[in-house]
């Protein structure tokens, strides 16, 4: 397994998904995609946060991302749990869930909790998908990565702010300070002199000589 790094290509693969067959980089197409593991159907956690994927569907499609769930469980066991999840969250799964049950895209992606780390995690032997997030590009670049353990359920705010982020410095050179929000001021790139800022920014505020803080350019 090829450690998985920000800009590896997102391994490809086919699978059994809620929403039929799928060849990943080919269902991605011109999209970009957030492929996300949970540990396990009819959890609770978990019921809350695919509920709070599908609540969000309408905000990933506006950003052109393409969303996918996963975990080892069936496909029975997946149709079955989205009814519980569009009941108690009062929505409509779309997304497709990956039906992982050999754990070959679990591997690829190094989803699994370790043995060691929890044992309650692990059934008959194996231990569980933790809770990844991998937000991939047009070009099937991996661009953002995170981890988070079964008791933490993520906050999918926070996944569309830093594929706003992620966006918008593929648009300008740019970066984004901590907390920023979309409408705000963004940080002018290190590689940017501040005169070449100011002829680009319709402001810039340099903060400091490597801290220049400026207003993004309107859309042409
Ligand atoms: C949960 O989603 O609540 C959960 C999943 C796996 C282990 C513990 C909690």
């Amino acid at each position: 397994m090829a450690t998985l790094r920000l800009g590896s290509v997102a391994p490809d693969f086919s699978a059994e998904t809620t929403a039929g067959a799928i060849k990943f980089h080919e269902y991605i197409g011109d999209s970009w995609a957030v492929l996300f593991s949970h540990p396990a159907d009819f959890t609770p956690v978990c019921t809350t946060e695919l509920g709070e994927v599908a609540r969000l569907a309408p905000d990933f499609a506006k950003r052109n991302v393409k969303v996918l769930g996963l975990s080892t469980n069936d496909l029975t066991d997946h149709e079955k749990w989205v009814d519980d999840i569009n009941r108690v969250n009062e929505v409509d799964v779309q997304f497709p869930i990956i039906a992982d049950k050999e754990r070959k895209v679990a591997v690829l992606y190094d989803m699994l909790d370790s043995f060691e780390h929890d044992p309650s995690n692990v059934v008959n032997g194996i231990p569980f998908t933790v809770r990844s997030v991998f937000i991939i590009d047009p070009a099937k670049k991996i661009r953002l990565i995170l981890t988070y353990p079964a008791s933490c359920g993520r906050n999918f705010d926070e996944i569309l702010r830093a594929i706003d982020s992620l966006q918008l410095s593929d648009k300008h050179p740019i970066a984004t300070p901590a907390n920023w929000l979309p409408g705000e001021d963004v940080i002018v790139h290190v590689s940017v002199p501040t005169d070449k800022a100011r002829e680009t920014f319709p402001e810039v505020n340099e903060a400091l000589p490597y801290l220049r803080f400026a207003k993004v350019p309107e859309d042409k």
